[in-house]
């Protein structure tokens, strides 16, 4: 439009112009509501989408180059070649060449037994309703054919396969979790980004060239609904241009109405800004947050990537794991449970049992725990390891309770009953149990007597009671 002084459009008629701006233009951003600017102000004002509170539990999967050494953890390149960590150098003394590089670990990762179905199968038998896989480590590896990489990437090098269309694929066709991604901003020994730093990050060649491109095409390809961002690498988020990548996928990306987001998104931003907040891995606050949360954690305890070194103890047991995910929902957070696949794309049988058996829980459990709410109190006051969610629209609140009480009694020492109408259930048994109160102590259930075979899970049990207070 060249020179006019009236640019408007010539077929409407003068008077009908401003009124029709006032039905195409809001008056003000209304916070909350799309169109989200590019200000913490604006983005965490989003409301988050409702389907990851009422999915409560997840996979995370680190799988990348480091899952070839296999050895210590998925920090592996960082602890060899930068701490000089001596077991580290020692492990790579004894096993390989003198001049042996880190990136030399990259055709090794062959994935020769990568079966996507396999995985989307076990994921769906584990009760988990998310999915979040590493497409990019710290290291720098990318698990698809980043056209930013030159052919470190799992397309050009090791599996010459594009794995995060293949577990995309897998996961829509087979399961009903929601596909995510987790992506490392930074990269430990890109030049660029080392340049960067070394400016004090005024310079921007690495976001520019390199991360923002990158999500932008794993948004487009892969469409994830939970996007998991880690590393700042120590930057500010201004160094990232979170806020502006985080305005065009709440706005116009093909998941806007879907997708969710973490808090690490830059040097403070983690427990502060961005979608739910992870605050630091293991996290388990014990109480409630009023502000959505995740726990992640890992099945291994001393790494995320899969280490050959690791002994039984070294993994959680599914009590333990049971445990994680009643506090961590009875206080307000998801569970996002991690596993670490071998390089040939297996996942180790002590992942896979785990897994199922979280699974064979949730079987008889998951009414207390998929869509539930947290109740007044996360956990009783008088019964240890006793905690509690809830259904207020259908008036119902669940206790979890990880110990069987050897009396076959178990006292609630926060619900008050409703004489007439509480009844107390547990959940894969049926029946409705025998209870006591007096008015102001809580209530007392009478266990049923099971033997061994009858007993509906073994490692913590719910029951459902009707018209609490
Ligand atoms: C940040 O991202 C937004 C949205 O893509 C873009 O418009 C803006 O120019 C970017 N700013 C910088 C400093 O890179
Ligand atoms: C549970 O409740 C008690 C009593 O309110 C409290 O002291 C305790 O810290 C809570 N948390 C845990 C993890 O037991």
């Amino acid at each position: 439009m060249a020179g006019a002084e009236d640019t408007r459009s010539p077929g409407l008629p003068r008077l009908a112009f401003p009124l029709l701006l006032l039905f195409l233009l809001p008056a003000r951003p209304t916070f909350g509501a799309p169109p989200y600017e590019p200000t913490w102000e604006s983005l965490d004002a989003r409301p988050l989408p409702v389907w990851f509170d009422q999915a409560k539990f997840g996979i995370f999967i680190h799988w990348g180059v480091y899952s070839v050494p296999s050895f210590g953890s998925e920090w592996f390149w960082w602890y060899w070649q930068e701490q000089k960590k001596p077991e580290y150098v020692t492990f790579m003394k004894q096993n390989y060449p003198p001049d042996f590089k880190y990136e030399e670990f990259g055709p090794q990762f062959t994935a020769h037994f990568f079966n996507a179905n396999t995985w989307a199968d076990l994921l769906q038998a584990s009760g988990a309703k998310y999915v979040v896989l590493t497409t990019k480590h710290h290291e720098g590896f990318t698990l698809w054919g980043s056209k930013y990489t030159w052919n470190w990437n799992a397309v050009d090098e090791g599996p010459k396969r594009d794995i995060v269309k293949e577990l995309e694929v897998a996961i829509r066709d087979r399961t009903d979790l929601h596909f995510g991604l987790y992506y490392s901003l930074f990269e430990w020994f890109n030049p660029l980004f080392l340049e960067d730093k070394s400016s004090s990050f005024h310079k921007r060649q690495f976001p520019v060239s390199k991360m923002l491109p990158e999500l932008y095409e794993l948004v487009t390809n892969y469409r994830p609904e939970v996007l998991w961002a880690d590393g700042d690498g120590g930057a500010p988020d201004s160094y990232w241009n979170s806020t502006g990548f985080l305005a065009w996928l709440y706005n116009e990306s093909p998941v806007r109405d879907t997708v969710v987001t973490n808090d690490r998104w830059g040097a403070g931003s983690i427990c502060k800004h961005g979608g739910y907040y992870t605050c630091s891995d293991r996290y388990n606050p014990g109480h409630i947050l009023p502000h959505k949360w995740e726990n992640c954690m890992t099945l291994d305890k001393a790494s995320w990537g899969y280490r050959r070194n690791a002994g039984i103890s070294d993994y959680l047991t599914i009590e333990e794991l049971v445990k994680q995910l009643v506090e961590t929902v009875s206080c307000g957070g998801n569970l996002l449970m991690n596993i670490g696949p071998t390089p040939d794309g297996t996942i180790s049988p002590i992942f896979e049992e785990r897994l199922r058996q979280m699974g064979t829980w949730l079987n008889v459990n998951g009414e207390a725990i998929y869509g539930t709410h947290v109740w007044r109190s996360p956990n009783d006051t008088v019964t240890p390891d006793v905690w509690y969610t809830s259904k207020p629209k259908e008036d119902l609140v669940y206790a979890l309770f990880l110990k069987w009480p050897t009396s076959g009694q178990l006292f609630l020492g926060q619900p008050k009953a409703t004489f007439g109408s509480t009844t107390v259930k547990l959940l894969g048994h049926g029946q409705s149990l025998k209870w006591t109160s007096s008015e102001q102590t809580g209530i007392m259930v009478n266990l049923p007597h099971l033997t061994i075979n009858q007993f509906p899970c073994k490692w913590g049990w719910a029951l459902e009671l009707t018209s609490v207070l």
